[in-house]
């Protein structure tokens, strides 16, 4: 998979002379096992390619051949620089897995969390190979839709750790999501500890720096036991797998269009605010049609009375005013983002902006200069136009790019999701 043109580079590039080595002492520590070694290399292919600082990464590259005889990885010892990096991409893709042209799809990795609930209590919960379920025909998941999830992202940061973003979040939000649905709370220790050892037992999984992908992380619980009158089960399954991905949105953070809904996402209190996958079901047949007539994403009006931005089938709403301020849409019947409440942070506290949480009437929405979605799989997706039944709105950000603003927001949330930007503390959880 490695092509001639990228061959010639690396030879001309190791051919040029005069290397200083004082990082290769600095990136040594970093090194602890092959995946390691890959993901720091993938790093710098990526700046390499693209920065071409060349005697910084020429230092890098030595590093590289170094740790390769002092982690004794491999054999090989003195082999030319540029067969060292054939051997390096040959790992790179040793999960046959082109990290770079991931989309947003299901690719069974190793292991997965198990938890069941019964008699009244949850049981330690194991890691399984067994990425099916077997559960009863009657199960309450199956018969009244009894069943919430979550979900999460593992990076690997720019020195070569492995982070999952504030995941205490989830735990907290999906205890919420229980509750509502008369389900027994996963308890939120364990749930962030759930979280930690099934990234850990996927490690090779977590796709490198640089690489554009991450690895999303699914937890989920559903009513197991049969139940046949309208009533909460009474046995739940606890379970949290974990997939590569790339961006929700095709084409990655490009302006997307999308168009008004005629359907409604939630009921005033109802479950909105919840996630539950009840929600997700009853938003199929408006995505279904959203897609067929060419959009990426339904925009939801509250049910009440269809004048307020509420949000689209998976993210949250930010806005950029003219005078570049961030307003988001504040409703009882969407979902607590945590995107969005880190953007809103971020926003305040990193780049100095106005930040207004409120109502949104979707007759304002036209005078907005920026329009994006936000979520965990969306992270930021820039909004480029939105159709109401024919009448387009196009945001003067255009569809060409994300807006200026917009993107400082991503730069500095990717940027600390990353570890390129220092984070608030508390948001990272350190997995390795
Ligand atoms: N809104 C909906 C309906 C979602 O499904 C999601 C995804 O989780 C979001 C918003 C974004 O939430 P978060 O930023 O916590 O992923
Ligand atoms: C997420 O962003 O984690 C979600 O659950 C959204 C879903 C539409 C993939």
């Amino acid at each position: 998979t490695v092509d001639a043109e990228r061959i010639s580079f690396y030879i001309q590039f190791f051919s040029a002379d005069g290397c200083d080595l004082s990082l290769f002492y600095h990136f040594l520590h970093l090194i602890h096992s092959q995946a390691d070694l890959i993901s720091i290399y993938y790093k710098f292919y990526h700046y390499l390619t693209s920065n071409a600082n060349y005697l910084f990464y020429k230092n890098v590259f030595f590093y590289l051949t170094s740790a390769y005889e002092v982690t004794k990885i491999d054999s090989i010892k003195k082999c030319q620089l540029w067969q060292l990096i054939l051997i390096l991409e040959e790992k790179l893709m040793a999960k046959d897995i082109d990290w770079s042209n991931l989309g947003f799809g299901y690719i069974q990795t190793e292991k997965r969390y198990v938890s069941n609930f019964k008699d009244g209590a949850w049981d330690d919960g194991v890691l399984t190979e067994d990425a099916t379920v077997t559960i009863s025909e009657c199960a309450g998941v199956l018969q009244y839709a009894q069943t919430i999830f979550e979900g999460m992202k593992a990076y690997t940061t720019e020195d070569g750790k492995i982070v999952v973003f504030r995941p205490d979040l989830n735990a907290a939000r999906m205890a919420d999501s229980a509750r509502r649905l008369e389900m027994p709370p996963f308890p939120e220790d364990r749930f962030v500890d759930a979280i930690v050892k099934t990234v850990e037992a996927n490690i090779d999984y977590v796709p490198p720096y640089g690489s554009g992908a991450t690895l999303y992380i699914r937890p989920y619980m559903f009513g197991s036991n049969p139940v046949i009158g309208v009533k909460p089960a009474s046995e739940y399954q606890f379970r949290v797998f974990c997939t590569p991905v790339g961006p929700y949105f095709k084409g990655g953070a490009k302006p997307i269009v999308i168009k008004v809904s005629d359907f409604d996402r939630a009921a005033p209190h109802g479950t909105g605010h919840i996630k539950a996958g009840l929600n997700y079901a009853m938003s199929l047949h408006a995505i279904v049609t959203a897609h067929e007539e060419g959009f990426a994403e339904n925009m939801y009006l509250d049910a009440a009375t269809r004048t307020k931005v509420e949000e689209t089938g998976g993210a949250n709403f930010i806005f950029i005013t003219k005078d570049g301020k961030l307003v988001t849409p504040k409703s009882n019947s969407i979902l607590p983002s945590i995107t969005r409440r880190s953007i809103e942070y971020v926003a305040k506290e990193y780049l100095g902006l106005e930040v207004e949480e409120r109502e949104v009437f979707f007759d304002e929405v036209k005078d907005f200069a920026e329009c994006g979605l936000c979520g965990t799989a969306a992270v930021i997706s820039p909004v480029g136009k939105i159709n109401d039944h024919g009448k387009e709105i196009c945001f003067p950000a255009g569809m060409e790019e994300m807006g200026p603003v917009t993107k400082k927001i991503y730069d500095t949330l990717t940027g600390i999701q990353m570890g390129r930007i220092e984070a608030p503390e508390g948001w990272l959880k350190v997995i390795k």
